[in-house]
């Protein structure tokens, strides 16, 4: 099963991933986690990667297009996986589109006064790349792998309206072009009661075409 998760900077997207995978076992891809993987690499391509992203700008469509491509080849993505992230604008859904066929796209919807919020107390696994919020976890490191949790470089309140912007310009339209396709998830709901409508969406697909929910 091949899934999109689209909707506005913090308004989610990591954190449903991160329970589709408990729930159903497909992987994560996140575009972003890919990118910081990159910088951390300490290349010069990760240094022209942190230069955009830290100041809440794009990477070109080839850059993405690329560092993307190798990463669904790993063998984790055979029967699937979920991508957060990506497409980000018309030019990136339609390449994806000659790549693969999509079995749904989940739009998380959450206003930008609840996203300024939650950003705020957003920490991530330095390791792991697993999304916390001081708000319901107030420890130093991750509970998976024991990281340190730091704070996004690009998770500061002039950075997140910037990132804002840019996604009604360039993401927002992507609602309209996948609007057969999409379930919508109300962002604004504790992470049990979001995450429901999207259980039992791929529960009912997966007992569809035969496959085994793993949990
Ligand atoms: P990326 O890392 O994807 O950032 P983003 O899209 O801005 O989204 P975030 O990761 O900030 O938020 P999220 O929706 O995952 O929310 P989360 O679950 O963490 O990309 C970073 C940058 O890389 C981009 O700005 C761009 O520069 C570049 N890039 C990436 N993809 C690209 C592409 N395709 N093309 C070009 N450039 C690209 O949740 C946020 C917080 O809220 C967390 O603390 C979480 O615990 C909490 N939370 C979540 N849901 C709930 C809930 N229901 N109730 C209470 N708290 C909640
Ligand atoms: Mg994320």
């Amino acid at each position: 099963m091949k899934i999109i998760l689209l909707g506005a900077p913090g308004s989610g997207k990591g954190t449903v991933a991160q329970k589709i995978y408990e729930n159903f076992e497909l992987p994560q891809i996140s575009t972003g986690d890919l990118l910081r993987d990159e910088i951390k690499k300490g290349t010069k391509l990760g240094k022209q990667i942190a230069d955009l992203i830290e100041n809440g700008n794009f990477v070109t469509d080839d850059m993405m297009i690329k560092i993307l491509k190798n990463r669904l080849k790993q063998i984790d993505c055979q029967n699937g996986y979920v991508l957060d992230g990506f497409p980000r604008n018309l030019a990136q859904a339609k390449i994806l589109e000659n790549l693969t066929k999509i079995d749904v796209v989940f739009y998380i919807d959450t206003p930008l006064e609840v996203i300024k919020q939650r950003i705020n107390n957003r920490r991530v696994c330095e390791k792991c790349s697993k999304v916390y919020n001081t708000k319901t976890y107030a420890k130093a490191t991750c509970a998976d792998c024991g990281g340190k949790l730091v704070k996004r470089k690009d998770d500061t309140p002039k950075i997140i309206e910037k990132r804002f912007k840019i996604y009604q310009t360039e993401t927002a339209p992507l609602i309209d072009y996948y609007k057969t396709q999409i379930v919508k998830v109300d962002g604004t709901k504790s992470v049990k009661t979001a995450f429901e409508p999207v259980k039992k969406f791929l529960e009912k697909k997966v007992k569809k075409i035969g496959c085994e929910i793993t949990h």
